[in-house]
């Protein structure tokens, strides 16, 4: 029988679903703010006027559980040379020929990508969100400034939506990852398949 590694402590694990949960709760008021044909996923929350006084506040809850996260997992995902050269390789992988890729540390370069992604895109929400925030902050701006930030939040929305499709599409495609997140152990065989370097170097956490 594999023996199982851990790979997440229960308070990552906690906090990643705790983001997890905001960020669909964010993200669907925030397209029933953003045309009026999504308009009908207001029902979610209660009417127009509770997705409207919900969606900052939902926001705000997922960048601090981010923060959190982030302080867990960041520095797994500092860039390092082999990571270019696992970019490099990566239409290889794409096509099925797992084989040549370089080995990766706990985490390989695209979910290093997806990771600064969703920290700058999180953190363009974040400011640009305080901008036009009703009826709070946003008489501190002025009329240009306000109209900028909306088009950016959007824009920040739209990119952090991409990245999450990825991100949970990958977690499907490789398969046990999954189990990373719900119990937060993994298979020893699919540490050395997908993340020798981690492996190699701690056998586990
Ligand atoms: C239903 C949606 C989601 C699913 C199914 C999911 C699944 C997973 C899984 C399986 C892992 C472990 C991957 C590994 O250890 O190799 C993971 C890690 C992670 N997830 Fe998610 N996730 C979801 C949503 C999110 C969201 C919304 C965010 C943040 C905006 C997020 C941020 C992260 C981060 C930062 C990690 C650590 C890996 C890294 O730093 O690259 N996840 N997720």
């Amino acid at each position: 029988m594999t023996r199982m590694i851990r790979r997440y402590g229960d308070g990552t694990r906690l906090n990643h679903w705790f983001v997890a949960l905001l960020f669909l709760c964010a993200g669907l008021s925030g397209l029933a703010l953003f045309h009026p044909s999504l308009f009908g996923l207001s029902g979610l929350f209660g009417g127009g006027t509770w997705n409207r006084i919900l969606h900052p506040f939902f926001g705000l809850l997922m960048v601090v559980g981010f923060v959190v996260l982030f302080a867990q997992v960041w520095r797994d995902n500092r860039w390092q040379r082999r990571d270019t050269d696992w970019l490099r390789s990566s239409p290889s992988l794409l096509r099925g020929n797992e084989g040549v890729m370089p080995p990766a540390g706990k985490y390989n370069a695209g979910q290093k990508g997806v990771f600064w992604l969703f920290t700058v895109t999180l953190a363009t929400l974040l400011l640009t969100g305080f901008v036009f925030w009703q009826p709070w902050f946003a008489e501190w701006f002025s009329l240009t400034a306000r109209r900028i930030a909306v088009l950016l939040h959007a824009l920040a929305a739209f990119v952090l939506i991409l990245g999450v499709i990825l991100h949970v599409y990958a977690a499907l495609w490789v398969k046990g990852s999954i189990r990373a997140m719900t119990r937060g152990l993994v298979s020893e065989r699919w540490a050395r398949r997908h993340h020798p370097g981690w492996q190699q170097r701690t056998g586990g956490e």
